[in-house]
């Protein structure tokens, strides 16, 4: 997986801020702790008993505090957000965890007097979609209206996708097959941005007392005939593009998939994966206007970086 090259300078002020960090043990919450740390911050990285040991053995080790909490005990919450700048949460979950749990942190970060939030957003622009069309964004909207109504100061970070999902996980880039697959229209741009970009970018916004409700970021903005030349020219083989359908097409198979899956709690089920998709085809959530220049030690990496690492672990 390519890894960020940011060359991280100290945040004026980073040594006196504390930082509540939920979703620690997580692949995004990890990668945001160790951003914050290199940043010069103090880090409490809450954890729930049974979180994985070596995650929170990793966390200790690169000087995070940990604190194991009962996030249904908001008590304890509050006591543990105490004397912190900003309360970051990198949570995954349903409307278990992003709804509700979310909401205890926000309670406990206003309790305890905590100035700013920044919720477990960290996608394509919520706001600019209907409801209904994407499950895991509809809880996120559903938060962002409580979150709203608080008296706390809230920043969203939305990055698109993440790149690395291009390297296997997202159904785009057949690389057995040597074909790009969409629906819609190819000359689309999308968002894309790595996961470790995001932490970077996440852990500088959550040392900066300035920031606005919304902070939007793409490493690189890509079509689907930008990713076909980049996994050519990365592989040396040409691909072609594969398109299945329209986007009316799509959204029928998409409800067809669902329809047909047993329900599951399965927080990325396939057809949660082809809503985003759609969503990103339509054009309606891209990132405008972008604020990668935001913090200007933090280099973006391209796509080709990330399909290029595929390419090397394979070799
Ligand atoms: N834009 C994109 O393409 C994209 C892709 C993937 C993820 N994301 C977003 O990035 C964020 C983080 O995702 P991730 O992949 O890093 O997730 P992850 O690796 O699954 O980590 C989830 C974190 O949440 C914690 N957690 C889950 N349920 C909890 C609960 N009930 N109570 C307390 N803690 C709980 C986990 O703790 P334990 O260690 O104790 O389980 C873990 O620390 C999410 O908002 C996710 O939707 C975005």
């Amino acid at each position: 997986m390519a890894e960020s090259t940011t060359d991280t300078a100290a945040a004026p002020g980073a040594q006196q801020a504390t930082i509540v960090l939920a979703g620690a043990t997580g692949d995004l919450g990890g990668r945001i702790a160790k951003h914050l740390l290199l940043r010069g911050a103090n880090v409490r990285a809450l954890v729930r008993a049974g979180s994985a040991a070596p995650a929170v053995v990793a966390l200790r080790e690169q000087g995070a505090a940990i604190i194991e909490v009962d996030f249904n005990n908001e008590a304890e919450l509050t006591k543990a957000c105490a004397g912190a700048t900003c309360v970051v949460s990198a949570l995954s979950g349903l409307r278990e965890v992003i709804v509700e749990t979310q909401t205890r942190l926000l309670q406990a970060a206003v309790a305890a007097g905590v100035p700013r939030f920044i919720p477990s957003d960290y996608c394509i622009d919520y706001t600019k979609l209907a409801i209904g069309s994407n499950r895991n964004l509809d809880l996120r909207r559903e938060f962002a209206e409580r979150l709203d109504k608080a008296p706390i100061r809230a920043t969203s970070i939305l990055n698109g996708m993440f790149t690395d999902l291009l390297t296997g996980q997202a159904p785009v880039i057949l690389f057995n097959f040597k074909r790009v697959v969409y629906w819609g229209n190819a000359d689309q741009p999308l968002d894309f941005t790595t996961t470790e970009d995001t932490a970077a970018f996440t852990a500088a916004a959550a040392l900066d007392a300035t920031t606005p409700r919304f902070l939007r970021v793409a490493g690189e903005v890509a079509t689907i005939r930008g990713l076909q030349a980049v996994a050519g020219a990365v592989s040396g083989e040409p691909f072609r593009l594969f398109r299945v359908g329209g986007l009316g097409a799509f959204g029928t198979v998409i409800k067809v998939t669902k329809a047909l899956m047993p329900t599951t709690d399965d927080v990325f089920p396939p057809w949660q994966g082809m809503q985003y998709l759609h969503n990103m085809f339509t054009g309606q959530p891209k990132l405008e206007p972008l604020d990668n220049a935001r913090y200007p030690d933090i280099r973006w990496t391209p796509v080709r970086e990330v399909l290029a690492s595929r390419e090397q672990v394979l070799a």
